[in-house]
């Protein structure tokens, strides 16, 4: 007898949960708030408007940038929101302005902050940063040091996937303060002398994902910092640039350490670095602790394997000091092809804080078709299979 209202009862819940009213993200377009797709009329604001009436919004939503470029100063991309699924979908390019001081001293282009739920999907961003470069050159102090493309500030449950970042005045990505951050199939391209410009810079993370990309700057392909954990990066090619850095660590005496790197699967091209730790020569608290650096490939690089823990530029806050970071359980697995000096391997570790815990095991570097050769300063660890050049640990 009550079955009638029961069926009833449970048809309805099977209609709601499956109804596309209830699921459908609502559809924000840039040019409905004045956006031009023709690289001249700011957009700006239009954008600043489309973001607003997403985050604003409990529905799903999603931002859709056509076809054609937008020319945009500084976008602030606020939380919190009340929506926590944003998708921000570009067909098109952005373009920062073509005069590089307009935001050159804003420290970001596209900044994200204190927000959950957001995926960037697609589209180009041109940061037009050889014009900060050839300043730089010319002028030096007086440049503003650039901004950096797009970055993702105190953010959880990030996606960014099919981006392009050409030509950061600075960074081209960063990742900081962020949870649970997917990076997929991203390319990002500077010209090898352009100074500072880090493909994907993640500091303060944890649970980083970057899969699936192409990175050649003029600095660091992917840079990791200080308070970053749980970090997995797989399939990723380098080159030019400085390769793959866990650093430079302990620049402050306060430091929260790096754990948990996984770094699977990458090719290195003609990059200075391969896979490279690094920290100041001055005291700290950091560390450095259960890295796997696994199948990589080199070609042509100048340090494929490096530890350096004596850096300090221009040799002026850190003269005779020793680096506090320590640097432990750090595996180096399936590394292979050519280094472009005769030293391939050098762990130059901390007198103070030796690095322990280094594992080598089927590493084979070759100089000009030799093995090459290794160094070991305050480094323990142990070799198993084949190993070249010797390992010195
Ligand atoms: C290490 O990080 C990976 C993600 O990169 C995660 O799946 C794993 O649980 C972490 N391990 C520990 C011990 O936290």
């Amino acid at each position: 007898m009550a079955l009638l209202p029961l069926l009833i009862n449970l048809l309805f819940i099977i209609f709601c949960a499956s109804s596309p009213f209830a699921r459908a993200a609502q559809l924000i377009s840039v040019l409905s708030y004045g956006a031009m797709p023709d690289g001249k009329t700011d957009s700006t604001k239009a954008f600043a408007a489309a973001w607003s009436q997403a985050c604003a919004s409990t529905q799903p939503a999603t931002i859709s940038v056509p076809k054609g470029s937008f020319s945009l100063g500084q976008v602030r991309f606020q939380g919190p929101c009340k929506n926590t699924a944003i998708l921000l979908r570009i067909d098109g390019t952005l373009v920062a302005p073509s005069d590089y001081k307009v935001i050159g001293s804003a420290q970001n282009w596209l900044i994200f902050e204190h927000v959950s739920g957001v995926t960037l999907s697609g589209g180009t961003l041109d940061g037009q940063g050889s014009g900060t470069m050839v300043m730089q050159k010319n002028s030096g102090k007086d440049c503003p040091s650039g901004a950096t493309s797009l970055e993702f500030s105190n953010s959880n449950n990030i996606a960014i996937t099919g981006l392009a970042s050409l030509n950061s005045q600075m960074f081209h990505i960063v990742i900081n303060a962020c949870h649970n951050v997917e990076v997929q199939g991203v390319k990002v391209s500077a010209a090898g002398d352009s100074p500072n410009t880090d493909g994907i810079h993640v500091q303060a993370s944890t649970g980083v994902t970057i899969l699936n990309s192409r990175i050649g700057t003029g600095d660091d392909c992917v840079s990791i910092g200080p308070g970053t954990s749980n970090l997995w990066i797989e399939n990723v090619g380098c080159g030019p640039g400085h390769g793959i850095s866990i650093g430079s660590l302990g620049k402050d005496s306060q430091e929260a350490g790096v754990q948990n790197v996984t770094v699977k699967t990458t090719t290195f091209t003609g990059t200075e670095n391969g896979v490279r730790i690094k920290t100041w020569g001055r005291p700290s608290n950091g560390f450095a602790r259960n890295i796997l650096f696994q199948h990589s490939v080199m070609t042509n690089v100048q340090n494929p394997i490096v530890i350096d823990q004596n850096y300090c530029p221009g040799e002026k806050d850190c003269p005779g000091q020793v680096s506090g970071v320590k640097i432990s359980d750090v595996t180096y697995q399936d590394i292979h092809g050519s280094s472009a000096t005769e030293l391939a391997v050098k762990f130059d570790c901390s007198k103070t804080n030796p690095c322990s815990g280094i594992k080598l095991e089927d590493v084979k570097l070759t100089y000009k078709n030799q093995p090459a050769e290794a160094s070991c300063s305050n480094a323990g660890g142990v070799a198993s299979g084949l190993v070249q050049p010797t390992s010195c640990l």
